[in-house]
């Protein structure tokens, strides 16, 4: 089924989604040979968006596909796509693929980038799940050594987000050689003691634009903040865990492997940071940071 939506933006048009057509050889549908970026949108603002068209740079670049938009064109397409749901909080989807091509693995001489995005109303994660938290499993992180692109080749994650629902939880909790890496579509903190731990950033992890703001206003609020590698036992043994992406914000986990994170309820520190981070959210819609 299609999103209820009236626009989409296809290669430089605003369509209807049932008449925004992409070729059966377009490498996206093929290999998977594309990029993508999620941007949420507070009070009709486009949220940390230098921070997500710099993460969308550095995955063109990775993949070796020029950037088809300068940030004003970029812009303007959001402006136009966000239009349709007025003042509502909303995400945008890009992508882009490699283009149209012959299949051959190797880069078509000169395929011309397909670029695709829209504008859904967001869906925050029900007051239930930020009151209760949620449930996490850990499993085999069964990805790629380059989870720093955002790809669109997410078969891996699909594969392990199913996973954790079939064993009633809400997220997937990766795990490489004994270290925690992220989640399925998220990445993770812990709180051990009075810190904030989190992974450091390389190419097992997606640099999470949620992930750098926590980062960034837990030090500003000078609580202690750690980027280092977590093990299975600091995961086990944290006071709190939490999952943070653009869409879902900072999600308390309360369960992991069936066994409660804590008193099996959100903890004091999420409630801190969340705080903190809401308040920083209403300066950026008023206008007051950037
Ligand atoms: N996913 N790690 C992975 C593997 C992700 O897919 C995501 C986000 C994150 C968090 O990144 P950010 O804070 O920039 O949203 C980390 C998006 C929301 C998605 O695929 O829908």
């Amino acid at each position: 089924m299609m999103p209820a939506l009236t626009q989409v933006y296809l290669d430089g048009k605003f369509l209807p989604p049932d008449q925004a057509k992409v070729s059966v050889f377009d490498r996206g549908f093929i290999f998977g040979d594309g990029v993508y970026e999620v941007i949420p949108v507070f009070g009709g603002r486009l949220f940390r968006l230098p921070h997500h068209l710099a993460r969308l740079e550095a995955s063109l670049a990775a993949i070796r596909v020029h950037n088809p938009h300068t940030a004003g064109e970029w812009k303007n397409v959001f402006a136009r796509l966000m239009e349709e749901h007025g003042t509502r909080d909303q995400s945008i989807y890009l992508q882009i693929t490699r283009g149209v091509a012959p299949r051959d693995h190797a880069f078509p001489p000169d395929a011309v980038p397909t670029v695709f995005a829209y504008a859904q109303p967001l869906k925050y994660p029900p007051a239930e799940q930020l009151a209760e938290g949620v449930a996490a499993v850990t499993t085999a992180d069964i990805r790629w050594q380059r989870c720093d692109i955002k790809a669109i080749a997410l078969l891996a994650n699909a594969l392990l987000r199913q996973q954790a629902i079939e064993q009633g939880a809400a997220e997937a909790i990766l795990v490489r050689d004994g270290l925690m890496t992220e989640g399925a579509a998220s990445n993770i903190f812990i709180v051990s003691g009075e810190r904030l731990v989190t992974p450091p950033k390389g190419p097992y992890i997606l640099p999470g634009i949620t992930r750098d703001l926590v980062v960034e206003i837990a030090r500003a609020n000078r609580i202690a903040c750690e980027e280092k590698p977590v093990t299975i036992e600091m995961l086990r043994t944290a006071n709190e865990v939490w999952l943070t992406s653009s869409t879902k914000e900072i999600l308390p986990i309360t369960r992991v492997d069936g066994r409660a994170v804590g008193n099996g309820k959100p903890g004091p520190m999420h409630a801190r940071l969340f705080a903190l981070y809401k308040e920083y959210k209403r300066a950026f819609i008023e206008g007051k940071v950037e």
